[in-house]
């Protein structure tokens, strides 16, 4: 049976438009089709609107919001990418993964990138967003992209050294896909309770 078409959904913690964080990851997500067949899917905290902010509970999304984190929760592979904001990621990219079901990424692969102002935050992909994803148990992929401001041009990523790294991370995340595998529907042979939800998928045996 040939294997469905995986999907890359790119979240982005990014508050307004043109995005330097979104174009980092659509360019992490067009790498990572270079070296497999997979559709791409790009939503940001934009997409889901002021019911994002608004909303305490899962029950008071508004349908946009709801739709993004429905969004995460199908996803095959996982583009997360945030600017910097006070030294972490921005408050409402974390507020979208509050609502993410606790089950949806386990063995999800999982590229994580964030952009600042300068080099001093750097580490907030490997401090804050690494650890995030180790919740989910997510296979959080080991090449980490952070870019600041210098690394652009025109909102494009132009030095050599992170275009290096989205390489790296992009083949890392396409080889360990393929190994996974696409997320199982429910009822092709789910076999743990999490799995029974149609959400959970492990490694290939
Ligand atoms: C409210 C706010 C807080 C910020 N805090 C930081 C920070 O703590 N460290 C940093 O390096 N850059 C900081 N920046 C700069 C942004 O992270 C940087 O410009 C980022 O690339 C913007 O991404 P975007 O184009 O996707 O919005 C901040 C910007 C804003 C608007």
């Amino acid at each position: 049976m040939i294997a469905p078409r995986q999907k890359i959904v790119a979240f982005t913690g990014n508050t307004r438009r043109p995005s330097r964080s979104l174009n980092l990851a659509a360019l992490i997500a067009r790498r990572i089709q270079a070296h497999l067949d997979a559709d791409y899917r790009h939503l940001d905290v934009l997409d889901a609107g002021p019911g994002l902010g608004a909303a305490l509970t899962r029950k008071q999304l508004t349908p946009e919001a709801l739709a993004v984190v429905e969004a995460v929760e199908e996803a095959d592979i996982l583009v997360a990418v945030s600017p910097v904001y006070k030294g972490s990621y921005t408050g409402l990219f974390k507020h979208l993964f509050d609502f993410v079901d606790m089950d949806a990424l386990i063995g999800r692969p999982v590229v994580i990138g964030a952009t600042g102002g300068g080099p001093r935050h750097s580490l907030v992909v490997e401090h804050q967003m690494r650890p995030l994803f180790g919740f989910f148990s997510a296979l959080t992929i080991p090449t980490a992209i952070y870019a600041e401001d210098a690394s652009f041009q025109d909102d494009e990523v132009a030095d050599p050294a992170i275009l290096a790294r989205v390489e790296a991370a992009a083949v890392q995340c396409a080889e360990l896909a393929r190994a996974v595998g696409p997320r199982r529907q429910r009822g092709e042979g789910a076999n743990t309770p999490a799995e029974q939800t149609g959400r959970v998928i492990p490694l290939k045996s």
